[in-house]
């Protein structure tokens, strides 16, 4: 094996390539996924991972410093000129010398992360990211994958309408796509049950078949527009679903608890059917994280996959 590809940690004086801010609690998976990938991990600041490569698509990070340099740093205002002097906003992730970070925080330009009204685009600004790593030396990045603070995207919650908080779940994956399911649209929302999903997805307007054994909430099943298929999700034919609707699935769903290879085996037959235009599913682990399930998923033409802020020990594939 050559030495760039050698997995495993390296000097502390290797500049970073990039940085991996971990979901928290999902370290270990973060930097398992880094060393798949083929990246070396360097220093490591709290859930702040350092590789010296450049940077590689990792689900488990929550943010990803796509340009981290250091920065030498001769006072709180010096500092703050510095900043500055590259873009205007930045978020502190403070892994130590908390008081001389906050004080540089504070010098530098608010940035209000206000909690997004869905379906509000995501912010546009670029977001750099930044730490101190000594009294004279900051770590920033100017470009992060998120173009939120450490990857929390915070919404103004609906607490009335839907029957259970997965909604968040969706909501999020949608805002970082980009896009979602216009007035019309078909969808088919498999583990629906209570309604989260299919209630934030009529919400927009979309024309919803919710799939799932278990019964809805009453105020979903009653709006305009939505139907519920009380049966299993995997029973449910590609082929015939297609031909009965007269056209594919504009977006196929899924929440459904399974494990994440039954998952794929469903999603590659709505996807050899041709009976679904895009997707967005939850691959969700029980106990060990299946690495191999992520890599097949992965592997999937134009897959992206993430683990969102609003999800627990699972990952979001979407295919748009
Ligand atoms: C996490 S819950 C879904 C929550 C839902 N997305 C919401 O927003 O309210 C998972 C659902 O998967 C359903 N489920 C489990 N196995 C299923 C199957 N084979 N077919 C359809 N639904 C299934 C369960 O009944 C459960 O309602």
């Amino acid at each position: 094996m050559s030495e760039a590809a050698a997995p495993g940690p390296v000097a502390e004086a290797v500049p970073a390539g990039a940085a991996y801010l971990a979901a928290e609690g999902f370290e270990a998976e973060c930097e398992a996924a880094l060393i798949e990938a083929g990246g070396r991990l360097g220093a490591r600041h709290g859930r702040l991972l350092l590789s010296p490569d450049p940077p590689r698509a990792n689900p488990w990070a929550a943010n990803i410093w796509l340009a981290p340099q250091e920065i030498a740093i001769a006072s709180i205002k010096h500092a703050a000129a510095k900043l500055k002097a590259i873009q205007r906003n930045w978020a502190l992730f403070a892994t130590g010398l908390h008081r001389r970070a906050t004080l540089i925080e504070a010098a530098l330009p608010p940035v209000k992360a206000r909690p997004l009204r869905f379906p509000e685009p995501a912010p546009t600004a670029p977001l750099g990211g930044w730490t101190l790593l000594a009294p004279d030396r900051l770590l920033a990045s100017a470009r992060c994958s998120s173009p939120f603070p450490h990857g929390v995207v915070r919404f103004e919650e609906d607490r009335t309408g839907p029957p259970s908080r997965a909604y968040l779940k969706l909501w999020e994956a949608l805002t970082l796509i980009g896009t979602h399911p216009a007035p019309g649209s078909l969808c088919l929302d498999l583990g629906a049950a209570p309604g989260g999903w299919s209630y934030a997805l009529a919400r927009l307007g979309a024309r919803v078949v919710a799939v799932d054994k278990a019964a809805l909430d009453p105020r979903v099943t009653a709006m305009a527009g939505l139907r519920h298929l009380q049966q299993s999700a995997f029973a449910l034919d590609p082929a015939a679903f297609r031909a009965a609707e007269g056209q594919p699935a504009d977006w196929l769903f899924s929440d459904v608890v399974c494990y994440p290879a039954r998952l794929l085996a469903l999603v590659r037959r709505w996807r050899v059917a041709g009976a679904a235009r895009r997707f967005v599913c939850t691959i969700k682990f029980q106990g060990a994280t299946d690495h191999a399930a992520v890599r097949d998923f992965a592997a999937l033409p134009g897959a992206r996959l993430m683990h969102l802020h609003h999800n627990k020990h699972e990952l979001t594939f979407m295919l748009v």
